[in-house]
């Protein structure tokens, strides 16, 4: 498109066939946000679906479909959701996104990894977009605009509202604040690199004015509240940490990990965080995020070693959250991650060493839409990972989603999966169901 901006005619109605229209208005869509537009409706009913869609030069868009949330103080009886994340385009279709939609969802949280910045990866390509690593703001409109072109994909942003947050690939692989992978890159060229994909993040995707960019910088942690039934912390665990201390790999356990200025969360995310654990009034406290929390060692034996680039990369931040979790006796922390494209099941305590720890949470770790192909992990042992980590209570390497029922009583998840992305139709089965109880971190199978 030119840089002219286009006006966009919005609406919202109560009714699929749009004859009960409640709020309509226009926005501008402008060349300097990828004529995006990005519409805030203020004043619908709360609990409740509504359909929208917007015309602009004679063509009208398809139908999306919304709901708000209870009002503050109501207890809903059920939330039903689905958190996906790791879509790397070429190496799969998004079949996952198929079965999604076929789900009775309230809501879709997406844990990161939506675009990959990486060249295409052609020896694993199983649909190749043909272009190279992207590094400036046009490209990451490009690299999105690729992604959105998926049909899956399109219906499943049309079938429910999402909560979205990112991780490393949105800007760059393993990046740490200011700190790009690559060692080479300083702090200034790297911050606008960062600038380029956070911009074009927020383009893409429906985000708030709240979370409008300012350069490098975006507010993308915030919280939200489904009734007095779960809140979700959506937390950004990529622009506030320190540097991995030893690498992005795994590593030993070293006494620089309990360094208490290393942090995932930066100082003002984490008040921010305990302290609204500490006034919460929902039934399930969520923290949406990216990286596993919970240990996982991958090497069988006596040895250890822990990866950098997750929580384990910060242990003092890790035990000081888990321990406000104990202290503060906060209700039903449940925290769902994406990133390591296989499905886990962890219960978490915050001293890992210690055998007779109690878990003050779980941890439900979903796997990749499309990341790793068919086989993410080849020669990681289910077994292995059992035995050498005894709060995971499962491990699973295909492809998927996890489904979650969340009720005052008890929150369900089902892992969903699909034997393979290399092409499309496969079917969907669920490989493992876990409750937990209100008032019990434990994972029950269902
Ligand atoms: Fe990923």
């Amino acid at each position: 498109m030119g840089p002219e901006s286009v006006p966009v005619h919005w609406m919202v109605a109560e009714d699929e066939s749009f004859k009960r229209i409640v709020q309509q208005g226009t926005a501008l869509a402008e060349s300097a946000w990828a004529h995006s537009v990005h519409v805030e409706v203020a004043g619908l009913k709360p609990d409740r679906w509504y359909w929208y869609r917007f015309t602009a030069g004679g063509a009208t868009s398809p139908v999306g479909r919304t709901r708000t949330f209870p009002a503050p103080g109501a207890l809903p009886a059920k939330l039903s959701f689905a958190f996906a994340s790791c879509q790397k385009y070429e190496v799969g279709y998004y079949t996952a996104y198929e079965h999604m939609a076929r789900e009775d969802l309230d809501l879709v949280v997406h844990l990161g990894d939506y675009i990959y910045e990486k060249g295409d990866s052609k020896s694993e390509a199983v649909r190749p977009h043909g272009q190279a690593e992207v590094l400036e703001l046009d490209d990451y409109r490009k690299r999105y605009a690729i992604y959105k072109s998926d049909p899956a994909l399109q219906a499943m942003h049309a079938a429910a509202p999402w909560v979205v947050t990112w991780d490393d690939h949105e800007v760059n692989n393993n990046y740490a604040g200011a700190v790009s992978e690559d060692p080479t890159v300083d702090r200034a060229a790297f911050l606008r690199r960062r600038a380029a994909g956070y911009r074009a993040y927020y383009e893409h995707l429906p985000l708030r004015r709240s979370a409008l960019p300012a350069g490098p910088d975006m507010l993308l942690y915030r919280r939200l509240e489904f009734g007095r039934l779960a809140s979700f912390n959506v937390l950004d665990t990529r622009q506030y940490r320190t540097d991995q201390p030893l690498g992005d790999g795994f590593q030993p356990p070293s006494p620089v990990l309990l360094d208490p200025h290393g942090t995932i969360l930066g100082e003002q995310q984490r008040k921010w965080l305990l302290d609204g654990l500490d006034h919460s009034p929902a039934t399930w406290n969520v923290l949406a995020q990216q990286v596993m929390m919970a240990r996982n060692e991958e090497v069988p034996g006596a040895e250890r070693a822990y990866h950098m680039d997750k929580w384990t990369g910060y242990e003092y931040e890790r035990q000081a959250v888990l321990r406000h979790l104990r202290e503060r006796a906060i209700a039903n922390p449940v925290v769902i991650t994406g990133d390591i494209h296989t499905n886990w099941a962890n219960e978490l305590g915050p001293d890992a060493d210690r055998p007779d720890d109690a878990a003050v949470a779980v941890e439900f770790v979903g796997t990749s839409i499309s990341s790793g192909g068919d086989e993410a992990k080849p020669g990681l042992d289910a077994a292995v990972v059992r035995a050498e980590n005894p709060w995971v209570k499962f491990f699973n390497d295909e492809r998927g989603y996890v489904r979650c029922e969340v009720t005052p009583e008890a929150w369900r998840a089902d892992y969903r999966t699909v034997a393979y992305v290399s092409r499309p139709g496969a079917p969907v089965r669920t490989a493992a169901s876990f409750v937990v109880n209100s008032g019990r971190p434990i994972l029950e199978p269902a």
